[in-house]
């Protein structure tokens, strides 16, 4: 098995990278990329962590030589948020460094899973699938949007309200990656939540991104707690290829598109990506009103990103 970061030497990269060292299975390899001609150096270092998972580092234009017999792709390389900007508004920058990453996976390593993390998730996504397709080689089970920072927090911030351990706690999140299309369903926590505390809530966790920027102070975006995120999807990627059974994340990905072409909700993973998108159940009425709030910007937000292709 092999496991691709590209954005290693960033933020993200680093703490995935850290995370994955240490908890990847025994002969996994670990191939990091950046254009920052330090990643060379964060390998050197991480190879020093006593795990037996070998780890690479490349740098320089050409993310080739990392992708190549790639199994899993996870993309965090990009510009992050400061205060005042909405994820959109890292578009004009990322659309474009998806875009060329995602052309070199289809090249180097078509069937690999690929796991966005570089925002804004809701379009980027809908590049990578453009890009994909227009180099023949798009697989719809193949592509996921990495929401699972909303589900952590979800789980965190209800434990923290409720005075529980958040590991026991569980909120699948559906919808998207940026405000309003971030929905938890809460009604589906075990928690009761009134209307007015299920609002409050929602908006907490659907704000939690814009909390950290601003706390961060123009020093970027989450980045530890996202590593941590995405380490969690990634391995839960890595146990589905392996063939472990039952293996459930909430992500984004390209479904029946009866609400929009991509959408969040729980997926079961399996040898070839996604096995199964899982019904996410009844919403209540604050939930699903929020829904049909915000389906008109997650279908606007996939549009900007296919005609960025096309
Ligand atoms: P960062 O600035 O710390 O790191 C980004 C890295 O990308 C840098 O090391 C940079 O050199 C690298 N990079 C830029 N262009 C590249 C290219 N063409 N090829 C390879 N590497 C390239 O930023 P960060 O905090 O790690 O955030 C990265 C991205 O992740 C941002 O877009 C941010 O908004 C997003 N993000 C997403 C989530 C999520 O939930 N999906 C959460 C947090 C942040
Ligand atoms: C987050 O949710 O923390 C990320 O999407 C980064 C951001 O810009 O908010």
């Amino acid at each position: 098995m092999k496991v691709v970061v590209l954005g290693a030497a960033g933020g993200i990269g680093q703490a995935l990278g850290l995370l994955l060292k240490t908890e990847l299975p025994a002969g996994t390899e670990l191939a990091l990329y950046d254009i920052a001609p330090v990643t060379p150096g964060v390998a050197a270092d991480l190879s020093h962590i006593p795990t037996p998972v070998k780890v690479e580092g490349f740098s320089g234009e050409d993310p080739s030589p990392a992708l190549v017999n790639a199994d899993i792709v996870l993309i965090s390389a990009g510009m992050a948020r400061k205060p005042g900007m909405d994820r959109s508004d890292l578009f004009n920058i990322n659309a474009g460094i998806v875009e060329n990453l995602v052309s070199a996976c289809a090249d180097n390593c078509p069937k690999a899973m690929i796991g966005i993390i570089t925002n804004p998730v809701n379009t980027t996504v809908a590049i990578a699938a453009e890009v994909l397709k227009n180099k023949g080689v798009y697989d719809a089970s193949r592509l996921f949007g990495i929401t699972t920072l909303d589900v952590i927090r979800s789980s965190t911030f209800v434990a923290e309200i409720y005075d529980k351990d958040p590991r026991d706690v569980s909120v699948p999140v559906i919808g998207g990656h940026s405000g309003i299309t971030i929905l938890p369903l809460l009604s589906q926590s075990g928690y009761e939540f009134s209307d007015e505390d299920a609002a409050a809530m929602t908006k907490r966790i659907q704000n939690a991104g814009t909390e950290v920027v601003e706390a961060k102070a123009g020093g970027g975006s989450a980045t530890l707690s996202m590593g941590q995120a995405a380490a969690k999807f990634g391995l839960s990627l890595v146990r589905a290829l392996n063939g472990e059974k039952d293996v459930v994340e909430c992500t984004y990905v390209e479904g029946s598109g009866d609400l929009a072409r991509f959408f969040a909700q729980p997926v079961l993973l399996g040898k070839n990506g996604v096995e199964k998108i899982l019904d996410y159940g009844n919403l209540s009425e604050f939930e699903q009103a929020t829904l049909n709030d915000a389906l008109e910007t997650l279908r606007s937000d996939i549009k900007i990103g296919e005609d960025f292709v096309n």
